[in-house]
């Protein structure tokens, strides 16, 4: 086979996660290292997902990427690093089948075009950069056979975003913020994995599948230039949150969760009100939301539901069984019907099944 013939790929597919205990605001930019540490949970790979192929050639003649199929720039920093990263971790390749070899020297001369998916809104507050970083650093170190733990493909994959170093695990992960300067120690671990508590459903509503105003980025910068209550909250709060929120995994304990998430959840949206200027991320929609899951809640005496909202209007709402997912369903459409039979898909569940059920 004539050398420039040959074009060799790997397809990967990397779920989103949601964040439980919310990272907000870094103490380096560059490195992508956090002022906390945080906790999240990864949603099931088949709902909210990004696919991922990247391919090598030497017919190609520069890297090459497209996003939901239109070409992006790889010129920025974020990009670089990761490709830099992974790039220098490189093995040797070989498939007989097909018959190519790359030697490890080879990967510097060698281009990549990529090609990126997301099932979901990008850039709607629904950690679109956290499944595309994990996925592009999980495909690429298949397609180098970098051999490397999550753990160490997470530090490559926080230098593309900080949330996506999380993607790498399934079920509960925590991103420990470490304290190295080169933040070698910054990286992600998973808490528990994805069977140890099977019973949740995880629905999201999305209340508007629009593009952010502010970016996760500019939004947590201005917080830490501005906002006294992050300096509070990352140093007095979130230490203590991290460590009871582990224990209520740990022992399946949905009160603590649910208390420690919608509480960690109101506190980052109020960092954004006391962030110079201010920055809203939810609107009367989520509000709403809001206020019915707490009457809920206090109505049944012991909490049914859990709620938290990253950079955007959306709410992740976590029900504590399969049951409890199908009312919560039920309540959502009728405060909130949806405006066509096609708005349905504004309900994106973890398990079809309760859609039916709810029908
Ligand atoms: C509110 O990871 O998107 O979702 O590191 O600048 O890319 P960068 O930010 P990003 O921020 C996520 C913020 C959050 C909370 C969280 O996921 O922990």
């Amino acid at each position: 086979m004539a050398a420039e013939k040959w074009v060799y790929m790997v397809t990967a597919q990397t779920p989103t996660n949601i964040a439980v205990i919310k990272y907000w605001g870094k103490r380096d930019e560059v490195r992508i290292l956090p002022v906390n540490d945080s906790i999240s949970v990864t949603l099931d790979p088949d709902h909210l997902c990004t696919v991922t192929t990247v391919a090598v050639s030497p017919a190609f003649d520069q890297d090459r990427m497209w996003l939901n199929g239109k070409e992006i720039s790889l010129s920025g920093s974020r990009y670089q690093n990761c490709l830099r990263e992974i790039r220098g971790r490189a093995g040797d390749v070989e498939d007989k089948d097909k018959g190519i070899k790359i030697a490890k020297k080879d990967w510097e001369k060698l281009h990549l075009h990529i090609a990126s998916h997301n099932n979901f809104p990008t850039a709607a507050g629904l950690a679109s950069s956290a499944a595309g970083f994990a996925c592009l650093v999980f495909s690429l170190a298949k397609l180098m056979n970098v051999n490397e733990d999550p753990s160490h493909l997470s530090a490559i994959a926080r230098q593309g975003s900080g949330s996506a170093c999380r993607s790498l695990f399934g079920g509960f992960v925590k991103w420990t913020m470490g304290s190295k300067e080169d933040g070698s120690d910054s990286v992600a671990v998973q808490l528990a994995d994805e069977k140890h508590w099977d019973d949740l459903v995880i629905i999201i509503a999305v209340v508007s599948s629009r593009q952010k105003e502010t970016s996760s980025t500019s939004g947590m910068r201005e917080s830490v230039e501005t906002s006294l209550l992050l300096q509070h909250r990352a140093k007095e709060v979130v230490p203590k949150r991290i460590l009871a929120m582990e224990e209520a995994i740990k022992t399946r304990d949905f009160s603590s969760f649910t208390q420690l998430s919608c509480a960690d959840s109101n506190q980052f949206h109020a960092v954004c009100l006391d962030t110079s200027p201010p920055i809203f991320y939810m609107n009367d929609t989520s509000h709403r939301i809001i206020s019915l899951v707490e009457k809920w809640n206090r109505s049944e005496g012991t909490p049914q539901v859990a709620y938290t909202f990253d950079a955007g209007p959306n709410a992740v709402l976590i029900a504590r069984n399969r049951k409890v997912a199908v009312q919560l369903l039920q309540g959502l459409l009728y405060y909130f019907p949806p405006k066509s039979d096609t708005d349905m898909r504004n309900y994106v569940v973890g398990d079809n099944s309760i859609l039916k059920e709810a029908g």
